[in-house]
């Protein structure tokens, strides 16, 4: 009995591992079924819904699927006036992946200014990563522990040697 069941357990065990990692990074595709496509004209703004529909993590990649378009990552006054001529990223393969690389305002447009006008443009916000550090308790833990290596003798080490590690295992 033991044995006929470790196998199914195990495979339960892999498959909930894999998809805590694929938690911490997802690639999402742009725009759902429709892709990366100009709007009609009573859904210019389904872009940004799209966007407002989801959350977004750094290191989390977008996936833009188009055909006989482009994908430019611009500035703000630029995805204004649907047109760029030094765009901090351009891609037109048909297939692209973008990895949101830092936290803030990411703005899209397509590189086919009349695209962009009928609503081929989206701005991604990317939210700050939350890291151990900014809870609470690590702060006050990690001071302490410096302050124990800067203050102290020999006999405060231990005690500043645990406290980093706790603060590390946080
Ligand atoms: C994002 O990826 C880089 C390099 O792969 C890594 O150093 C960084 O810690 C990651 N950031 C987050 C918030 O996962």
């Amino acid at each position: 009995m033991a044995s006929s069941l470790s196998l199914p357990l195990l495979i339960v065990m892999i498959i909930s591992v894999w998809s805590l990692h694929t938690v911490q990074c997802e690639e999402l595709d742009v725009g759902g079924d429709n892709g990366w496509a100009t709007p009609s004209k009573n859904t210019q703004l389904f872009y940004n819904d799209w966007a407002a529909k989801n959350r977004f993590k750094v290191n989390d990649t977008l996936r833009f699927a188009y055909k006989k378009d482009s994908v430019m990552v611009v500035r703000e006054e630029e995805y204004e006036k649907c047109r760029s001529s030094h765009p901090m990223f351009f891609s037109n393969n048909g297939d692209t992946v973008f990895e949101l690389d830092q936290p803030g305002l990411f703005y899209f447009i397509s590189g086919v200014a009349t695209h962009c006008q009928r609503g081929l443009k989206m701005i991604v916000k990317v939210l700050e990563p939350e890291s151990p550090s900014k809870t609470a308790a690590a702060p006050s833990k990690k001071s302490a522990a410096t302050a124990a290596v800067v203050l102290g003798g020999p006999e405060f080490i231990p005690l500043a040697l645990s406290s980093l590690v706790g603060v590390i295992f946080m």
